[in-house]
């Protein structure tokens, strides 16, 4: 497989990839739903913009790489990016990166368009990966990577919703756990995503499932977000991400909540896990589901 497709690949099965092992009240069916919740508009420039790409870095040390246009004989420019800066390049075409990994120069392309970040791999190399968004005034909490049903129906289980939960999911995608909770248990449920395509989903398939009276869905940076009412928090997110979210979860919710995540752990909430299990998607591919109770 060449090395272009591998980025494109990437960009789908980034999170499920082995390769991040680093890496989601009163009910009443036809009362208000979670009321609280605002709209919130982003303006869409913040974004990456169709003719570039952005780069950002997640990792605690600088990195250093180079970029020439695919194709172009000019040399390479040297580009260097603190922890949490962003590089915005243009990218009228294909954009060629090069760095070092496991001590050897990497080259991939980069697609006009795309936002990438530089993380760690789960051996502790710094690799580039595709994120969520460019947004220089929000972090990058994980790429879109939708929880398979077989598994976002055992988080709920595990997480015990019933008709009385407020189900939180922090980068909700197209909205998947939140509407399962609704429909299958009529719980109430909020889904915060910072991409209005992943809002704008999450919106037609509630109203698809006949759920949108219990279902909010908010554009916004979820790290801004409170998330107080929750009685049960889900998250799909990188183990970093699940990190910087860690005093969040601490410092709103409620004791006794249900934080269940897929796949990567809470680091520092080791003691706070009430149980974790493996469920194989349709693919009898294996998923990990940690019960944390705050
Ligand atoms: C791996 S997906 C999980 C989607 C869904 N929770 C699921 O399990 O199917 C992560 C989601 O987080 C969103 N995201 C990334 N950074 C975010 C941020 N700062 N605020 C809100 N959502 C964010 C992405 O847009 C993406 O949809």
């Amino acid at each position: 497989m060449n090395k272009r497709l591998m980025i494109a690949l990437a960009a789908v099965f980034c999170l499920a990839a082995a390769l991040l092992i680093y890496f989601g009240g009163r009910p009443s069916a036809g009362g208000p739903a979670v009321g609280t919740v605002q709209e919130e508009s982003i303006p869409s420039f913040l974004g990456v913009g169709p003719h570039e790409i952005t780069i950002r870095n997640v990792t605690k040390k600088p990195v250093h790489y180079r970029l020439r246009a695919y194709g172009s004989e000019a040399p390479a420019v040297e580009r260097m990016l603190l922890p949490d800066e962003i590089d915005r390049y243009p990218a009228p075409q294909t954009v060629v990166i090069s760095y070092l990994k496991y001590g050897s120069e990497v080259t991939y392309s980069l697609f006009p368009g795309k936002p990438y970040s530089f993380r760690y791999d789960s051996a502790g190399n710094t690799d580039i990966w595709v994120g969520a968004h460019g947004r220089e005034d929000a972090v990058d909490l994980a790429p879109y990577v939708p929880t398979p049903p077989e598994v976002l129906a055992e988080m709920c289980l595990l997480g015990e919703v019933t008709k009385d939960s407020i189900v939180y999911d922090i980068g909700c995608g197209d909205g998947r756990i939140v509407i399962h909770a609704a429909k299958t248990f009529g719980a109430r449920g909020v889904g915060i995503d910072i991409e209005p395509e992943r809002i704008r989903e999450s919106k037609a398939n509630a109203k698809a499932a006949g759920v949108e009276r219990l279902v909010r869905f908010k554009l916004a940076d979820a790290t801004k977000v409170d998330i107080s009412e929750a009685t049960v928090v889900t998250m799909y997110l990188l183990p970093e991400s699940n990190e910087l979210l860690r005093p969040k979860l601490e410092k709103e919710l409620r004791p006794g909540v249900l934080v269940v995540t897929h796949n990567y752990m809470i680091p520092g909430w080791e003691n706070k896990e009430v149980t974790s299990k493996i469920v194989l998607d349709s693919e009898e591919k294996e998923h990990t589901i940690f019960v944390y109770r705050r």
